[in-house]
C-alpha cells in the first residue's frame, strides 16, 4: 500500500518570519491528516525555525538540495549531515533548476542520492523532461536515463521518492494532463520493477508542476500518482491545503 505525499517545495521564498507563519499554518491545517504524509521544504536559512515550528505536528521537514561530500572545502555548500542535524527527514534531489541553472548533471545526482540514503535522509528524486525533448518524443527516453542513472548502485529503493516534473509544466502554469501524467508515472513504475522487482508497487511517484487545487483532483484519481511536489501554490496556506485536501480525500 502506497501512502500519499504532498510536499511544498518553497524554493527561494520566505524569510524565517514569513516561513514561520506559512509553516504554522500548514501545522494548524493538517492536524486531522491521515494515510499520507505532508512536506515542506523551505529555503536553508528558514530551516530550523520551520522545524521549531512543526517537530510536533504531522509535517515533516525537507531541504531543496545537498552537496554529496560530508564536509570540506566546499564554499557555500551544505552537508548531508547538517541536515539531518536540523531536523530534515528528505531532501529534493535534482530539481530540474538545478539540472538547469546549476547545470548538475545525472552523475552528480546519483552521488547526492547515494549520500543522502547513507546519513538516513529521504530523496525525493525528480526526473522531467523539456518542452523539446517532448516535441521531439524523446521523453521516455530521457527519463530512463535520468533515473538509471540517478538511482545506479542505490540499494535502498523503498525510502526514495520520485517526482515526476516535466520542466515544460513547472511555473508555468500549462500543467500536464491526467493522461499524459500517468502515461509516464506507469513508465517510471516499470523501470523500477525492472530494476528492483515487486517493491517498486511501493514506491511513491509524485506529480509536480503548475499544481493547483483546481487541477489536483483529476491527476490524483490516477493510478500511478501518489501524490504531488508543489512550487507555486505551496507558498498560500489556502492553496496548500486545498490540495491536501482534494489528495486526502482521494487516496
Ligand atoms: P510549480 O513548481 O508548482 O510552481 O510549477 C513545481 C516544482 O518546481 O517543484
Amino acid at each position: 500500500m502506497r501512502t500519499w505525499i504532498v510536499a511544498g517545495n518553497w524554493k527561494m521564498h520566505n524569510t524565517i518570519g514569513e516561513s514561520i507563519t506559512l509553516a504554522q499554518a500548514i501545522k494548524e491545517g493538517t492536524t486531522n491528516i491521515k494515510n499520507g504524509e505532508v512536506v515542506i521544504a523551505p529555503p536553508f536559512t528558514s530551516l530550523y525555525s520551520a522545524y521549531e515550528t512543526i517537530k510536533d505536528s504531522q509535517v515533516t521537514l525537507a531541504a531543496q538540495n545537498m552537496h554529496y561530500e560530508d564536509k570540506g572545502a566546499f564554499t557555500g555548500e551544505i552537508a548531508p549531515g547538517m541536515l539531518k542535524d536540523i531536523g530534515c527527514t528528505y531532501v529534493i534531489i535534482g530539481h530540474s533548476e538545478r539540472r538547469k541553472y546549476f547545470h548538475e548533471r545525472d552523475e552528480d545526482i546519483n552521488l547526492k542520492v547515494k549520500k543522502a540514503l547513507a546519513v538516513g535522509l529521504k530523496p525525493i528524486l525528480c526526473v522531467g523532461e523539456t518542452e523539446d525533448e517532448r516535441i521531439k518524443d524523446v521523453t521516455q527516453s530521457v527519463i530512463d536515463r535520468q533515473i538509471k542513472k540517478a538511482l545506479s548502485g542505490v540499494d535502498k529503493i523503498d525510502k526514495v521518492v520520485i517526482a515526476y516534473e516535466p520542466v515544460w509544466a513547472i511555473g508555468t502554469g500549462k500543467v500536464a494532463t491526467s493522461i499524459q501524467a500517468e502515461e509516464v508515472h506507469r513508465f517510471i513504475r516499470g523501470i523500477l520493477k525492472e530494476l528492483y522487482g515487486d517493491v517498486s508497487k511501493d514506491i511513491r511517484i509524485l506529480y509536480g508542476g503548475s499544481v493547483t487545487k483546481d487541477n489536483i483532483g483529476e491527476l490524483i484519481g490516477m493510478e500511478n500518482i501518489d501524490g504531488a511536489l508543489v512550487g507555486g501554490a505551496s507558498l498560500k496556506p489556502d492553496a496548500f491545503l486545498g490540495i491536501i485536501q482534494q489528495i486526502s480525500g482521494k487516496k
